[in-house]
């Protein structure tokens, strides 16, 4: 079984595995067998890092595959896992998020998290629908007030460190300034054709831990693209390697210094996406994909409106797109 490399987080005494593995598969909360079965096996090979969200509804079957590890031995206890969940927009208002993270806590048959991360720098207005929302349903988020709720979840033992995805540098200094626990992770999109290099700096001089999302470019998903595994010069160096473009790019994202989260349903490129940590690119390679064109996978236009918080993808991002 592979041993993955961990990283200190925030003042947290739970370190966080440096490759985890996604369950978000769309459309949502279908595929419970697919999923359940995956995880299980995932945890046979050696993940300990799991990745869910309220608005995936993976919830309920990562808490069925970690009943089922466990009976079978795959894991001797609920410790040696690190489970993220993340907070929906819908929740996302200062009296909603205990709840929110109770309820996610109760679908996962767990008594806490490791880490609970505010999904998207924006609200919806509360009601029962996750997704689809209706785009006249989006409102600014009280950034403060539902901050001082998430700290409430750390300081009451619901979760072990809080966080954020998605957040651009811009809006993480607005929540440096007023938090009194600073957010311990900013989870992102970061592939080789999204190196999101100003964030890494900045995350760097913060202390906060970079995750990222579709590091292969989630290909196969309505919001993701080919064109990571598709491009060139990361062809040319995977075949020159012996190894593949998705080794490739975990590889480099990995070599970035923070975690990153893949999602591989199919049990050999599962246990092919662990082979990264016996070698490196060499600084060649790594120039040579410094150099690929930027093209962001996800550019989150559902949460873009005329009448909304962010009129446009540049609002939302703070120009970093
Ligand atoms: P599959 O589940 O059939 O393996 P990301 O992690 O960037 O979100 O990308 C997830 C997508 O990449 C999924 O469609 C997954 O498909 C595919 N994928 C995961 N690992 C590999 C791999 N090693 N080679 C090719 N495709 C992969």
């Amino acid at each position: 079984m592979v041993r993955i490399p961990e990283a200190s987080l925030g003042s947290s005494d739970k370190k966080i595995p440096r490759v985890g593995f996604g369950t978000a598969e769309f459309p949502f909360g279908e595929s419970a067998e697919v999923i359940t079965e995956s995880i299980v096996h995932a945890m046979k090979v050696g993940y300990r890092h799991f990745d869910t969200a309220s608005v995936y509804k993976s919830e309920k079957f990562l808490g069925d595959g970690i009943s089922e590890a466990l009976r079978l031995g795959y894991i001797n206890s609920r410790d040696q896992l690190f489970i993220t969940s993340k907070l929906w927009c819908r929740d996302a208002h200062h009296d909603l998020v205990v709840p929110a993270l109770k309820k996610t806590l109760m679908n996962l048959k767990l008594e806490y998290l490791d880490l609970y991360l505010i999904h998207f720098p924006i609200s919806l207005i509360p009601g029962e629908q996750d997704f689809p929302f209706e785009k006249d349903e989006l409102v600014h988020m009280d950034i403060k007030a539902v901050w001082e709720a998430m700290e409430e979840c750390q300081k009451r033992g619901l979760t072990k460190s809080i966080g954020v995805s998605n957040f651009s540098c811009e809006k993480l200094q607005t929540l440096l300034n007023m938090a009194k626990i600073p957010p311990a992770v900013n989870q992102v999109e970061m592939s080789p054709l999204w190196q999101q290099k100003k964030l890494i700096q900045f995350c760097k001089e913060k202390g906060v831990h970079i995750t990222a999302y579709s590091p292969l470019g989630a290909k196969g998903t309505f919001w993701g693209t080919n064109q990571v595994l598709e491009n060139q010069v990361l062809k040319e160096i995977a075949e020159a390697r012996g190894k593949t473009v998705a080794q490739i790019c975990l590889r480099w994202v990995y070599e970035q210094g923070g975690s990153l989260i893949v999602k591989s349903f199919n049990k050999e490129r599962m246990e092919q996406n662990l082979d990264i940590f016996e070698w490196k690119l060499s600084l060649e390679e790594s120039y040579r994909i410094s150099q690929l064109p930027q093209h962001k996978a996800y550019p989150g236009l559902i949460f873009i409106h005329e009448n909304g918080p962010f009129k446009s993808i540049e609002e939302f991002w703070d120009g970093e797109v």
